[in-house]
């Protein structure tokens, strides 16, 4: 492949969503691209804003999209919708703006196109205006985008405010059937705005000119068969981006790197590794089962609480008495981790997550099998692939509470379970890495991708 001739010095403009989960995998994706000879200017809200000194290689152009008037219902308010269709409204015109400057001032490089995250649906209508293809980032799975398009969001259902007591709680989803109510009746608590969010998102994924996944395709083949057949914008299966690039670059919260040394002194595959990842929340009361259940198990364990994650709290105020005098050095609890080498450290044995997309990437890519606890959004169904589809991994079915936690650690730490659970993600790591070789899936779809953006 030529990185370097001059048709590959085109820009490319990239719109990440300002939340940590979406900031990785669009920064990863332009320091790609960049590696395939495309210059990269980089629009980006002001809130999260990434830190332009990590990558001198790259333009920033900031826009006033007002995030600051509501961040402080981040704390209390779990309707992911409400902050998506603010963001959707506040960057029309900053957004509209920059990319019209951008497109006059720019004499030297040709703008080949934008890529905007498909939760920016809003970009659709300002690309067309302005005549410049547009490519959607679509930082979660395919089968998410599935499940989404299925559930009836829409309906009068009361389906997604199901409780424990219901009768349906633990009965598929006809819609869906890998879903059960109670998994669905965690992903919003906002149905209306979650069915508008999934029509506005996937409309102007399909009215885009291609569509590029972090996924790979030996991973989601018969979800991509699925959606191919009724989308038919350009598909880009290049992923996980982070093979090619790291997250840490991007990390809005600084990385305690001081575990890794920690981690060096414990045997191999004996450590589990706690992370919620960066915006769901959890209740005192949870966080306190957390412990107990860490503290019980006998393990050595590390755990990422962010600043702000338990509710009412600051950090660790809520920990049981003396936890961390009685753990020792056996537990060690941070406020951020450099999350892929943690997974990729021998030491680490599995991963209690809440299956963001990029969590659930990195663990397959390390081969290092999980407990699944998601909390909201995609994360339900990313379980859920994870445990029933692919079977590297053990649902936490109930919550957090210490002896359910305590079984479902042992279970993959102990358990002949386990082992074979290792297996299987031990496989699936060796396919990503035969995608990612020359001729595999995703070094071709990262072909035909540099050829698409050259053409324009
Ligand atoms: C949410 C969604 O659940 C996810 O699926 C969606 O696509 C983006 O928004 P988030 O909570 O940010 O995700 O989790 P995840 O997608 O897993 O991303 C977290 C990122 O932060 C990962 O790249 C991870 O490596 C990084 N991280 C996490 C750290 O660098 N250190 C940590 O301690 C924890």
């Amino acid at each position: 492949m030529d990185t370097n001739g001059s048709v590959r010095r085109k820009t490319v403009i990239l719109f990440p969503l300002p939340f940590q989960g979406h900031i990785n995998p669009m920064l990863q994706l332009a320091n790609i691209l960049h590696t395939y000879g495309f210059k990269i200017t980089i629009i980006h809200a002001q809130y999260n804003s990434p830190n332009p000194s990590n990558y001198p290689h790259l333009t920033f152009k900031p826009i006033d999209e007002g995030f600051s008037k509501i961040v402080d219902q981040l704390a209390t308010n779990l309707d992911a919708t409400y902050y998506i269709r603010y963001l959707n409204e506040s960057c029309v015109d900053p957004f509209r703006d920059c990319l019209a400057k951008l497109l006059l001032g720019d004499q030297e490089s040709k703008i080949a196109c934008v890529i905007t995250d498909a939760a920016f649906y809003f970009t659709q209508a300002v690309a067309d205006e302005l005549k410049l293809p547009r490519l959607t980032l679509r930082t979660s799975s395919m089968g998410c985008v599935l499940a989404y398009d299925a559930l009836p969001f829409d309906s009068n259902k009361t389906c997604f405010c199901i409780t424990k007591e219901d009768s349906d709680y633990e009965v598929s989803v006809p819609e869906y059937p890998l879903l059960k109510f109670k998994d669905i009746s965690k992903i919003t608590i906002n149905p209306q705005g979650m069915g508008d969010y999934v029509t506005n998102t996937i409309n102007q994924m399909k009215a885009s000119s291609g569509i590029i996944w972090n996924t790979f395709k030996e991973l989601e083949k018969s979800d991509l068969e699925t959606i191919s057949q009724d989308v038919r914008t350009p598909s880009f299966t290049l992923g996980p981006f982070h093979k090619y690039f790291p997250a840490s670059s991007s990390s809005l919260i600084e990385q305690d790197r001081t575990i890794i040394s920690w981690l060096d002194k414990q045997p191999p595959k004996s450590v589990v590794y706690v992370s919620f990842g960066s915006v769901a929340l959890i209740t005192k009361s949870e966080f306190q089962e957390v412990a107990h259940g860490l503290a019980n198990v006998g393990l050595p364990f590390l755990w990422v609480v962010r600043p702000g994650m338990v509710v009412g709290s600051e950090w660790l105020e809520s920990l049981p008495e003396n936890f961390q005098e009685r753990m020792g050095d056996r537990g060690r609890i941070v406020k951020w981790s450099p999350q892929q080498e943690v997974l990729a450290h021998p030491a680490t044995g599995c991963f209690w997550t809440h299956n963001g997309w990029n969590s659930t990437l990195e663990s397959i890519c390390e081969g290092v099998p999980m407990i699944c606890s998601p909390c909201f959004v995609d994360q339900p169904i990313n379980a859920r692939y994870v445990s029933d589809v692919w079977m590297i991994g053990v649902f936490l079915e109930d919550g957090f509470e210490r002896m359910g936690i305590e079984m479902a650690i042992k279970r993959v730490m102990m358990d002949k379970e386990g082992e074979e659970i290792r297996e299987r993600i031990s496989c699936l790591k060796d396919k990503v890495n035969v995608s990612l070789d020359e001729g595999g899936s995703s070094f071709q779809s990262l072909n035909n991708l540099v050829d698409y953006i050259s053409s324009f």
